[in-house]
């Protein structure tokens, strides 16, 4: 697939998929946001794909928002359908049923803390720096992130952080588990790699099970009632099979998600 705002490239079951608008601090603008839903799209469907990494290219920003020049003029109607766009994507991040990490490079501020907190699991640099400055732009987050930020930081932390649109950085980010790890810079993208492999190599089945029913305290569903469902699924797969052998035999496991 051709991008004209990102690049793509899969190398040993892991799609990296990279923001790539560095002068623009790659800032998500409209086309960006139908792009990235493309990849995604292209994560769920190629069965070579085992896990997707986002980051944003440069060492200076992972996303610095929505772009503030190409809404600046926009009507409540477009506003409005601007939001709805960027939640189908998140909405397909947070829910694909392959493991998706955020490798966080520098600036996640407005729809890049928010393109983080839609992956499964967020790794930081020490140099990145977090934050949801709409208000500063007379504007609230409008990808997700006043319901985000609240499930990850809880209530009273998100309103503040929202409320005053401060930047925090990766160690306050850490402690206030917003991100699970902080890693020097040149160490970002190895680190995110090497946890996509250690995920890749569990049971697709299970992982992609686990997503779903972690989701599920999320949402209005209930949770409790699809874990006992599922659980009892799991023995009808041939990976649970595998697993179960490979662990009497003594021997790595082998999943084929099957
Ligand atoms: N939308 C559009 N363009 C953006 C952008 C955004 N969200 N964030 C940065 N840019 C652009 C700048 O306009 C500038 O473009 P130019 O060179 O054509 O003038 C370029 O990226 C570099 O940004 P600059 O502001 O010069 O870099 P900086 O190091 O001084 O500051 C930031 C970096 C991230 C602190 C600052 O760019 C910023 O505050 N950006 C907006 C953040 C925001 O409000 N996001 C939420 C949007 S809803």
């Amino acid at each position: 697939m051709n991008f004209n705002n990102i690049s793509t490239n899969l190398e040993d079951g892991i799609y990296y998929l990279t923001i790539s608008r560095e002068d623009k601090m790659n800032a998500l603008n409209i086309e960006t946001i139908a792009e990235i839903g493309l990849a995604i799209d292209e994560v769920y469907s190629n069965a070579a794909i085992k896990g997707a990494i986002i980051t944003g290219k440069g060492n200076k920003a992972f996303i610095a928002g929505a772009d503030i020049a190409e809404f600046a003029n926009f009507s409540s109607s477009e506003g409005k359908q601007m939001a709805q766009k960027g939640h189908e994507v998140f909405n397909k991040i947070e829910c694909c049923p392959k493991p998706i990490i955020a490798a966080v490079n520098g600036f996640a501020l407005g729809g890049g803390c928010e393109l983080a907190m839609a992956c499964h699991i967020r790794i930081a640099s020490d140099t990145a720096q977090f934050g949801q400055p709409e208000v500063n732009l007379g504007i609230i987050p409008g990808y997700g992130g006043t319901q985000r930020l609240a499930r990850l930081v809880g209530k009273g932390k998100a309103m503040e952080l929202i409320l005053t649109g401060d930047m925090i950085d990766a160690e306050e980010a850490l402690k206030l588990g917003l991100v699970n790890h902080v890693v020097a810079q040149d160490e970002l993208m190895v680190t995110a790699t090497k946890l996509a492999q250690k995920i890749n190599k569990k049971g697709p089945l299970a992982v992609a099970k686990s997503i779903a029913l972690i989701n599920a305290y999320y949402e209005d569903k209930d949770g409790f009632e699809m874990e006992i469902e599922e659980f009892g699924n799991c023995f009808n797969t041939e990976d649970f099979k595998e697993g179960t052998n490979a662990f009497v035999e003594k021997r790595k496991a082998e999943f084929k998600g099957e």
